[in-house]
């Protein structure tokens, strides 16, 4: 019985150390320790020893199945070892290798151009301030002394919810909110921008929906060499020192007198060419002194108080000043279009 033991001990540790895989391994320990195992057979066997030999036999039979386990487990330990350094070798994670780039966005070319002409006007000063874009009749029209029958609506026909709610078509009514809050009580330095909307033919020029940037200040003694000034030096931060602007009379109901203020054209510095129509000018807002009776219908003495307003269209600052072609491409959001005013 001892021999036969000693053998199947030696047998087994030798297949153990000759076993590859897991499931070798597992062969093993099925046929040596399994219910139909030579060891099993032996331990049953053993009524037929003798009470002197029983305990020995079954004690080594004990022995040699755990030393059988024990080295079972060990392999399969020093296997599972083997697999994972494997498996981590081949899996070896390169982490100097450069990522993926994130796509960054860019700033909207119109709110870049905001941006841009509030650091101008807050570095003049003023302040910004904002209004809703669905306004009343009243700060939309009325307000800006354009009663309900007035011709001017006509050009400026806009998006009603009822006859007193409408899409805002200019910014200027933040003119007469912003009159408003001052309570009489000057001075106001504010410039407004916002969308505006108007029934309009989309065209390279023209689109229902556009961006404005009102201006007012209201004080003592404002005058229109004060409006003069500002919006020269405004142009010139804009557009670039060598620009120039001109004063043409035009009209608005809310500003007396009114003007339609003109750049040199960038193109050909004043020549005249295709793009200012030979006229070496380029018109980028309009502007006047505040009515009178504006002042007065929100609440400043007009008698105490003077003020210039000047109301300018966004995208048109930005097509000048970034040549751009079409007022389209503003809204399409084509990304070719939108990376061009990458800032590095
Ligand atoms: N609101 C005018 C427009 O949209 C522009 C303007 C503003 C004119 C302020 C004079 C003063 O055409």
């Amino acid at each position: 019985m001892k021999e036969t033991l000693e053998a199947l001990l030696q047998e087994a540790l030798g297949k153990i150390e000759a076993a590859e895989d897991g499931r070798a391994l597992q062969e093993v320990r099925v046929s040596y320790l399994g219910k139909k195992g030579p060891i099993t057979e032996v331990l049953r066997g053993m009524g037929k020893l003798s009470a002197e030999e029983r305990p020995k036999v079954g004690q080594m039979a004990n022995e040699v199945r755990d030393e059988i386990k024990t080295k079972l487990d060990e392999k399969e330990q020093a296997l599972e070892d083997i697999r994972v350094a494997k498996q981590l070798e081949e899996q070896k994670l390169d982490v100097t290798m450069p990522g993926r780039p994130i796509e960054k966005g860019t700033k909207h070319p119109l709110q870049a151009v905001v941006e841009e002409v509030e650091d101008i006007f807050i570095g003049l000063g003023f302040s910004v301030a904002e209004g809703p874009e669905v306004e009343t009749d009243y700060y939309n029209f009325e307000a800006l002394n354009l009663p309900k029958d007035h011709p001017a609506r006509d050009m400026q026909d806009s998006f009603y919810f009822t006859e007193e709610l409408l899409l805002r078509t200019q910014t200027s009514p933040v003119q007469a909110r912003t009159m408003e809050a001052h309570n009489g009580v000057g001075p106001v330095k504010v410039i407004c921008p916002g969308r505006v909307f108007r029934r309009d033919n989309d065209d390279a020029t023209h689109s229902h929906q556009f961006m404005q940037i009102e201006g007012l200040y209201i004080d003592h003694n404002v005058r229109m060499s004060d409006l003069r000034g500002v919006l020269d030096s405004f142009v010139k931060r804009f557009f670039g020192e060598n620009r120039e602007i001109r004063l043409r009379p035009s009209f608005f109901p809310f500003t007396e007198p009114s003007v339609e203020v003109d750049v040199t054209c960038a193109l050909c510095g004043g020549k005249g060419c295709r793009v200012c129509k030979q006229s070496g000018w380029i018109e980028v807002l309009g502007a006047g002194m505040v009515h009178p009776k504006v002042l007065e219908m929100s609440g400043f003495d007009s008698n105490e108080y003077s003020g210039f307003a000047f109301g300018m269209g966004v995208e048109r600052l930005a097509m000048l000043k970034y040549g751009i072609d079409d007022i389209r491409h503003f809204y399409t959001n084509d990304k070719r279009f939108l990376a061009q005013f990458k800032r590095v």
